[in-house]
């Protein structure tokens, strides 16, 4: 090969990686969190909690009209000014990879005139988003969320509900000591008063701040308190807070909230200065903090946002909901040894011994399959040995053995991989055998 032709290899095998911000997750890995084990269990999980609480799933597409997510999420977002995969299509229209879920789940309910539908109505999502961020730990450009919107229902069970379920998920992934930090941006009536006293109180301070805050002071003056810069945050202290602000109603209305949260002992904390990244919010805003995953350490966030639906061009709706980031989910259950995992093995591992005998576990394990039983089987050409060494490795419950004199005698052998028992079973009734003592599921039987 030529210099030039080593060279265009070399580039060709460097972009054999996945993109900067991504991972793969495979059945095995190092690393717990990456495995499909893990995020099945998860996302099962999820799925149960959610239609305990009678939510059901919505898909939306991967992409969305960009005008979407800039009046949706808000023009001077961090999101949508610098985060967002935006391109344009063959047809010239502008589209962008979704960055969220709420925006897209609020344009279905207007497209398909959920509003109609007896309220509220309760929906959930997962899938992945994406954020042209920094990359790191905890932080990636296609981030996994499981989501949840409540649409129809101004009641603070509502606000306590959409706190309490990324909870309990959160608990079943292991994570035990989650802490949710609560605050309330006001409404209407009360956020443009909180507005106008930040702005002024920002007026005299904004020239210390970073480049970013002073544009965010230009444009949405609430933006500057979700700055995350060190040499900002230090300044706030001496800012107004939305509290300083709350009429009665945003008073009242956290307060019944706070009350569902108590009585259930949620583990949550009021963090006057908390503000989330979105423009949509409206009283009840929330996040989910995990120990130990450093600087990344949400896990989830949300909050009520009674004004999208109708920004959107609906109805006057008001609405609240949650999405909780499944990678950090999962990264801080795997940092505690406690990343759950489903694992499916084998029922039967049919072995054979012989050419002959091959052929009849090859159509022995498409049965069994095909009747609702995992079965494996060898694809080596290994001897017996090595097989049920395979099946060990595989956690398979049973073995069945096919030798030539099973093949004479028309029987299998089963084993138990378990106790090492073994027993002769007739090979035409097999499939019930192990249909009988495995519960199977399918119906095309042997
Ligand atoms: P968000 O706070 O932007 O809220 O994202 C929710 C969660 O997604 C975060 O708490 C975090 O765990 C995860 N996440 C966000 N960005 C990244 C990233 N780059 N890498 C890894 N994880 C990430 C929303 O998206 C709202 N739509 C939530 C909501 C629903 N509000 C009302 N309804």
């Amino acid at each position: 090969m030529t210099r030039e032709g080593a060279a265009d290899a070399a580039a060709r095998v460097q972009h054999l990686t996945g993109p900067r911000g991504t991972f793969d997750v495979l059945p095995e890995s190092a690393e717990a969190w990456r495995r499909s084990g893990a995020w099945q269990a998860l996302e099962a999980a999820g799925r149960e909690i959610l239609h305990l609480h009678g939510y059901r799933e919505i898909r939306t597409p991967i992409f969305e009209h960009t005008e979407l997510f800039q009046r949706g999420i808000g023009e001077a977002t961090d999101v949508v000014q610098k985060e967002m995969y935006t391109f344009q299509d063959r047809g010239e229209r502008w589209l962008t990879l979704r960055p969220e879920g709420t925006a897209p789940v609020v344009r279905a309910y207007l497209e398909h005139h959920l509003h109609a539908w007896p309220q509220p109505v309760k929906l959930y999502y997962l899938g992945p988003m994406f954020r042209y961020e920094r990359p790191q730990a905890g932080r990636y450009r296609q981030l996994h969320q499981l989501g949840a919107e409540l649409l129809g229902s101004a009641d603070p069970a509502a606000d306590a509900e959409m706190v309490l379920i990324p909870l309990q998920i959160c608990r079943r992934a292991g994570l035990d000591r989650v802490r949710v930090r609560l605050n309330s941006l006001g409404c209407t009536a009360c956020r443009p008063v909180f507005r106008e006293a930040l702005r002024e109180a920002l007026a005299d301070l904004v020239d210390a701040l970073c480049e970013a805050c002073r544009e965010r002071y230009r444009r949405n003056p609430l933006r500057v308190l979700d700055c995350k810069e060190p040499g900002c945050r230090r300044h706030f202290h001496r800012l107004p807070a939305p509290s300083d602000y709350w009429c009665d109603a945003c008073r009242e209305h956290l307060a019944a909230t706070r009350a569902y949260l108590d009585e259930l002992q949620a583990p949550y904390e009021l963090d006057a200065r908390l503000v989330r990244g979105l423009d949509y919010y409206t009283r009840t805003v929330f996040e989910l903090v995990a120990e130990g995953l450093g600087a990344q350490d949400a896990v989830g966030g949300g909050g009520r946002y009674d004004g999208l639906v109708e920004q959107l061009g609906g109805p006057p709706t008001p609405a609240v909901g949650f999405a909780l980031g499944m990678d950090r989910i999962l990264m801080a259950a795997d940092r505690l040894g406690s990343a759950p995992e489903i694992r499916p093995a084998p029922e039967v591992y049919v072995a054979h011994v012989g050419p002959e005998a091959r052929r009849e576990a090859v159509l022995l394990a498409l049965r069994l399959r095909a009747g609702g039983v995992a079965a494996e089987l060898d694809y080596l050409g290994r001897g017996l040995a090595r097989q049920l060494k395979d099946a060990h490795r595989r956690g398979a419950r049973y073995a069945a053995v096919l030798g030539e004199e099973e093949l004479r005698a028309g029987t299998v052998r089963v084993r138990d991989m378990v106790t090492g028992q073994e027993e002769l079973v007739p090979r035409d009734g097999v499939a019930a055998w192990f249909g009988g003592r495995l519960g199977a599921r399918g119906g095309a039987g042997a």
